[in-house]
């Protein structure tokens, strides 16, 4: 694996998991891997989760860890052969390969305009590092994917899972704001590869890329989708057709406990608390939110175990 920046093929993830759940069981057992290595990661946006998991797990592995906001930097121009006599004062030729030689390992957060639809779908910014960085690049959330959300989301599912194919849906929520739909990707594309029954329910109008949902079947009747599910993954996205609108703020959509009956409540978090899904929803037994977080950690580390060894 030369990068983590998409979902890999089916092969790598299952040896990613496996490699989590060994990771998971004895967190310290690979600190020599790491030794005299760094990690830096650098945020074009903010975090609670990404940013501090992937560090513990860096430094489960013996890495040292630098971490720049960029928003404390020179701003960087992406666009080749552009004029830069406005604010931008680096180009990401230059700033790729000047970072390239303070570390061994790049991680990056820069999420999507919801403006322009073409300029996100190239994924300019973090193709842009990949291009001109000289060592291996970790996706921490970009315009259009989220594989370090998805990985640990995939190992959560097969440690609760009693079933040998568990029904799976991701079912859109609503918000108040337009989100990126990077998590969503991630997750349908990993859930494709994954041994579950596998279902999206949304309403009418957020249908998401069909370069992505494929032939996952889609319903548009979320108690329908819902019924006889083991695993309900809450979501909310921005509509991809009327690119970054909110079209939709239906409160029905909301999950209760009710509507989830047996299954087991998953979200990548942050979350709103009775927008996305109601408090008795978080705070019962089934919700795996908390569990999903800790295991951000052990995705991490053994996709940077991966890079360190194999890249
Ligand atoms: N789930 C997730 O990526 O959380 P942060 O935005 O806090 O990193």
């Amino acid at each position: 694996m030369k990068n983590y920046i998409d979902i890999p093929d089916k092969e790598v993830t299952t040896s990613l998991i496996k490699s989590a759940m060994n990771l998971k069981n004895d967190p310290f057992k690979d600190l020599a891997i790491g030794k005299n290595k760094r990690l830096i990661m650098l945020f074009f946006n903010a975090s609670l989760r990404t940013r501090l998991s992937t560090q513990q797990a860096a430094e489960q592995l013996g890495m040292h860890v630098s971490i720049l906001n960029i928003s404390t930097a020179w701003s960087i121009e992406f666009e080749d052969g552009s004029i830069m006599n406005l604010e931008k004062a680096e180009h990401v030729k230059e700033a790729a390969q000047v970072i390239s030689q303070y570390c061994d390992i790049l991680a990056i957060r820069a999420f999507p305009s919801l403006t322009d639809k073409e300029k996100d779908l190239s994924e300019q910014l973090i193709n842009g590092f990949k291009t001109h960085a000289s060592v291996p690049i970790i996706n921490m959330e970009s315009a259009t994917a989220h594989p370090l959300q998805a990985l640990a989301d995939a190992l959560t599912i097969k440690e609760m899972s009693t079933k040998s194919t568990p029904k799976v849906v991701l079912t859109w929520a609503p918000h108040p704001k337009a989100l990126p739909h990077s998590v969503a990707n991630s997750f349908i594309k990993m859930m494709q590869q994954q041994p579950v029954d596998f279902s999206i329910c949304h309403p009418e109008g957020y249908e998401l890329d069909p370069n992505i949902t494929k032939n996952t079947p889609i319903s548009y009747n979320q108690e329908a989708a819902l019924q006889g599910a083991d695993f309900v993954y809450a979501k909310n996205w921005s509509s991809f057709n009327q690119y970054g609108q909110v079209t939709n703020q239906d409160s029905s959509w909301m999950l209760t406990e009710q509507k989830l009956d047996q299954a087991q409540f998953m979200h990548c978090l942050p979350i709103r608390r009775n927008v996305i899904t109601e408090d008795a929803v978080l705070d019962g037994k089934k919700s795996l939110v908390i569990q999903q977080a800790n295991n951000r950690t052990y995705a991490a580390q053994a996709v940077i175990k991966e890079l360190l060894l194999n890249s």
